[in-house]
């Protein structure tokens, strides 16, 4: 139960000077591209639980331990607290269904390699780059074998990926999935929960990536999911990661970003084409 009266809990936070949040928004913004600038009280609150329990007193000592951290724990455990993963399969369905109808009809008289080349960028736990792979399973069905339809699937948070890897979902996590999904696509893992059956599992790479590094790939992709992350990010950030995405995309290729989200005013040279779905003209 929680003792604290409402009107109490803002004497509760541990004080943060407004030199200790330029030094902390400045440090996130730098490596990271997240803006915390009007999320203030939001950081001060998620925070000051984790100190105290760990017995840090103030800011400044937390940030000696934060520039201090050879093995990066401490900046990683500092991210987790300050992105939101939330996620869940078949998130704006809409991208799927253009994938059905639209997207992989093409791709399936165009690629005469047989290799899909896709990145679920900023995936949380996965449930995005599972999604897009089941789709391609029903899509291609015994066609399927003659395709590589290996998904990279990348975050900046090492709790998301390691959930991500192991594929177990709960029960509550799954129950927006079709019922033929979960006996197609998954098998048992605990009491309440589910595991992404290995076939699929298999066919998802991934990999941690900070979005404001400098990144490389072998190929372009014929399509780059970057839905709900540039959320975080100032106008700058997103026009110049935006603009690595476009170098990333194949001619004819695909970009999605979530419905609240929109490239205008981003300069990009990517073509609107439907809500949330933008191309690289060939
Ligand atoms: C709200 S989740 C979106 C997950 C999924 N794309 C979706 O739409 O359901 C946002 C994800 O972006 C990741 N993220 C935030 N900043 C990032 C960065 N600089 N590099 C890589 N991933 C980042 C977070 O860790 C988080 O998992």
């Amino acid at each position: 139960m929680n003792t604290v009266p409402a009107q109490d809990n803002k004497a509760h936070l541990l004080e943060m000077t407004d030199n200790e949040f330029t030094q902390l928004s400045t440090f996130v913004k730098s490596r990271y591209g997240i803006d915390l600038t009007q999320k203030r009280t939001l950081i001060q609150g998620r925070l000051t639980h984790d100190l105290r329990s760990r017995g840090i007193n103030s800011f400044q000592e937390y940030f000696k331990l934060l520039n201090n951290d050879p093995s990066g724990t401490e900046i990683t455990n500092l991210l987790n607290r300050l992105t939101t993963n939330l996620s869940y399969f078949l998130r704006e369905n809409e991208h799927f269904d253009f994938m059905t109808k639209v997207m992989l009809p093409h791709w399936e008289q165009t690629v005469r390699d047989h290799d899909l080349r896709i990145w679920s960028a900023g995936c949380s736990a996965g449930q995005e780059a599972y999604t897009a792979q089941m789709v391609m399973h029903d899509y291609f069905g015994a066609r399927k074998n003659v395709w590589d339809t290996t998904i990279l699937a990348t975050d900046i948070s090492a709790k998301a990926m390691n959930k991500a890897k192991s594929g177990i979902y709960t029960f509550d996590e799954l129950k927006d999935i079709p019922a033929e999904w979960k006996s197609k696509y998954f098998q048992k893992a605990g009491a309440d929960s589910l595991q992404v059956c290995d076939k699929i599992r298999k066919e998802v790479v991934f990999r941690t990536l900070n979005l404001m590094d400098d990144f490389h790939f072998k190929r372009q992709f014929h399509l780059i999911f970057c839905r709900n992350v540039m959320i975080y990010f100032d106008t700058q950030t997103k026009k110049e990661l935006v603009k690595k995405f476009y170098e990333w995309t194949a001619p004819g290729g695909y970009f999605f970003i979530s419905h609240s989200e929109s490239l205008n005013s981003l300069g990009s040279q990517f073509k609107y084409i439907h809500p949330a779905i933008y191309q690289k003209q060939v």
